[in-house]
Order: C-alpha cells, then sequence, then structure tokens
C-alpha cells in the first residue's frame, strides 16, 4: 500500500492503495464515484472511460501510480456547472437504453469534441468504436454526438 494524491475532477483526493490498483477501482471502491462502470476489466469495452489530461483513457488500464499531477475528470465531474453539452443531448435524442455503458460513451464523445468540434460520421465511427453498447444504441450515439457539436 502507498499513498497517493489524485486530482479528481477538480479536487484533490488523497488515496491508500496498491501502486498498481486500477484508477477503476480507486474511483469506484476508494471514492465512491461510481458513475464509471466496470464492463471488461481489461481495455475492451469502453465502460470505464474518463478523461486524464483531457484525453479518454480506460481506467481500468491505469494504475493509480501513473497519476501524480494529472487532471482525472470522470463523468461526475464533465459538466463543470451542470451538465455538459454532450449529456444534454444525449437526453434530447434519448441515447440511453440500458444506460450501462452510457457514461463512458459520453466520457469518449465528450473528448473526440473538444479534439474536433464538427466531426463527420467517419470520424464519429473511429473516435467511438472502442465503445461498445450491447444495446447497440450506437445510430442515437451518432446523433447525439451531432447534436452536441451544433
Ligand atoms: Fe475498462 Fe472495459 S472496463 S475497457
Amino acid at each position: 500500500m502507498a499513498h497517493f494524491t489524485l486530482e479528481i475532477n477538480h479536487q484533490q483526493h488523497t488515496v491508500d492503495a496498491d501502486p498498481e490498483m486500477p484508477l477503476l477501482w480507486a474511483l469506484r471502491d476508494l471514492l465512491n464515484l461510481t458513475g464509471t462502470k466496470y464492463g471488461c476489466g481489461i481495455g475492451l469495452c469502453g465502460a470505464c472511460t474518463v478523461h486524464i489530461d483531457g484525453a479518454a483513457t480506460r481506467s481500468c488500464q491505469t494504475a493509480v501510480a501513473t497519476l501524480a499531477g494529472k487532471q482525472i475528470i470522470t463523468i461526475e465531474g464533465l459538466g463543470s456547472n451542470g451538465l455538459h453539452r454532450v449529456q444534454e443531448a444525449w437526453i434530447a435524442e434519448q441515447v440511453p437504453q440500458c444506460g450501462y455503458c452510457q457514461p463512458g460513451q459520453i466520457m469518449s464523445a465528450a473528448a473526440l469534441l473538444s479534439e474536433n468540434p464538427r466531426p463527420n460520421d467517419s470520424d464519429i465511427n473511429d473516435a467511438m468504436a472502442g465503445n461498445l453498447c450491447r444495446c447497440a444504441t450506437y445510430f442515437r450515439i451518432r446523433n447525439a454526438i451531432h447534436r452536441a457539436a451544433e
């Protein structure tokens, strides 16, 4: 066990954890930030996506020991003052079905739009390819990203 200070959603949090502990479990089990979801644990599904220094990142594949000085944003902190425009677009397009993968989808979509404010369908498909949805809400996800880009 070691002591780590993590900057999450613009606040400093201190955790005692094994250095190899994935950020996903620090968020969920130590800090009660349960919006970030566990899907596969091996970097394949995207349910655990957060932003690290602005980039969409798999929290299940990111050890807490690698995060000193990095800015971590989770779904709980995405909208700095209310809902983020991607979340508003998700509501307007009624994207979720079961909802489980949607925090990760939204985090990937927000990272895409901060890099590419007007993505086309191909850009969206490429950026979102690593986020799986068992309910196959992909068409609505694409519409919501276009809406958020307007
Ligand atoms: Fe991290 Fe699936 S839980 S990619």
